[in-house]
């Protein structure tokens, strides 16, 4: 299948900085080898190529300035950038009004937690796509399965609240488990979000076929009785996940259809890689690096530049066109 070219229509909007939702990568480094990802980065990432602390503060404080109050820090694994809760704890005390949210692998997670929560982090996504451990260690390439549901009970007991888990979809892999990971998460009061597994037009990690969230839903509809939630109850930073009430338990369960519905419409996401690029979309290997600009401190050209790159984003896809990953999300964090 080739990528997806013949895109339709201009995204309607411009950029409403107050709607910015920056997801900052602060390491291409992972410390797992997820099959749907893979990294290709060499494990002892080059800090040196980072932005530095200092830009990512000012990075921060310029969208802060025009109104932006949402963050998410990714990876790679952000866990691995040296001092990562001093980064959160400098963000934090300089903004904390900003909604300031992590997402991470978990395996470095129960020794930081407390120190990130200190230090200001407000949410935390973990990602976990299975719970049985041969499966999570072909998966991902480490035994870490038990050091992963260590990190999410420690994120709670530390008061990271709501605590989500992400689980991408994975044919063959855990479509049998789908009702286990929920019964998992809603015991516990974890917010659990299922994510199209989205294909790769670079890379060799297209192994895993199209799993749709509609397909997931009727999986678990044998065990759940589901009710659709209304708008305004939507958990806190829901982002494109569509809602479902399950009969008996207080929380819902979320369903992303990055592949099978176009989400774009209500993107409202730039991300900026560990070194300094401007990532329009995912679903283009296009960027601009504007290192240079942040940590020379000229904001003016971040502007426009970050204007200029929300507009003219992806329009948005014509229906049924198939969701091709331009970037790895070793670098975009997803
Ligand atoms: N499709 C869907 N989700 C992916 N992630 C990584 N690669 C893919 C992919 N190909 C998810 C991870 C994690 C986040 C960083 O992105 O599971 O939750
Ligand atoms: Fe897995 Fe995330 Fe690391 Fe990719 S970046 S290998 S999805 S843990």
């Amino acid at each position: 299948m080739e990528p997806a070219q013949d895109w339709i229509g201009p995204r309607p909007h411009k950029l409403d900085w107050n709607d910015l939702y920056l997801r900052l990568s602060v390491t291409d480094a992972c410390n797992f080898r997820c099959q749907y990802c893979r990294p290709v980065i060499e494990e002892h990432a080059n800090e040196a190529n980072f932005l530095s602390f200092e830009g990512i503060e000012r990075l921060i404080g310029w969208c802060y300035d025009r109104g932006s109050r949402k963050v998410r820090l990714t990876g790679g694994e952000p866990l691995l950038r040296r001092n990562f809760p001093e980064l959160v704890g400098r963000i934090h005390s300089r903004f904390s009004d900003i909604d300031l949210s992590l997402s991470t692998n978990g395996l470095k997670l129960p020794k930081v937690a407390r120190d990130l929560r200190e230090a200001g982090l407000d949410r935390i996504n973990i990602s976990l796509d299975t719970l049985n451990r041969e499966k999570f260690k072909s998966l991902t390439g480490v035994d870490g399965l038990s050091t992963v549901l260590e990190s999410i009970e420690v994120s709670q007991e530390v008061g990271f609240d709501p605590v989500k888990l992400n689980v991408v979809l994975l044919r063959g892999t855990n479509e049998d488990e789908l009702a286990d990971l929920v019964r998992f998460a809603l015991e516990r009061n974890l917010y659990i979000r299922f994510i199209e597994y989205m294909p790769h037009c670079k890379t060799e990690t297209n192994r895993f076929e199209v799993f749709s969230s509609r397909e997931a839903l009727d999986i678990l509809s044998k065990e759940f009785q589901f009710s659709p939630v209304e708008e305004n109850d939507r958990p806190i930073g829901s982002g494109p996940a569509k809602y479902w009430n399950v009969k008996g338990y207080d929380l819902p369960i979320g369903l992303i259809s990055s592949v099978t519905e176009d989400i774009c419409a209500n993107c409202h996401r730039l991300r900026v890689t560990a070194r300094g690029e401007l990532v329009r979309c995912i679903q283009l290997d296009l960027f601009e690096n504007i290192r240079a600009i942040i940590e020379e401190d000229r904001p003016e050209e971040f502007y426009s530049i970050m204007e200029e790159a929300y507009e003219q984003r992806l329009p948005t896809r014509p229906e049924g066109h198939v969701f091709f990953l331009g970037m790895q999300l070793v670098q975009t964090g997803g």
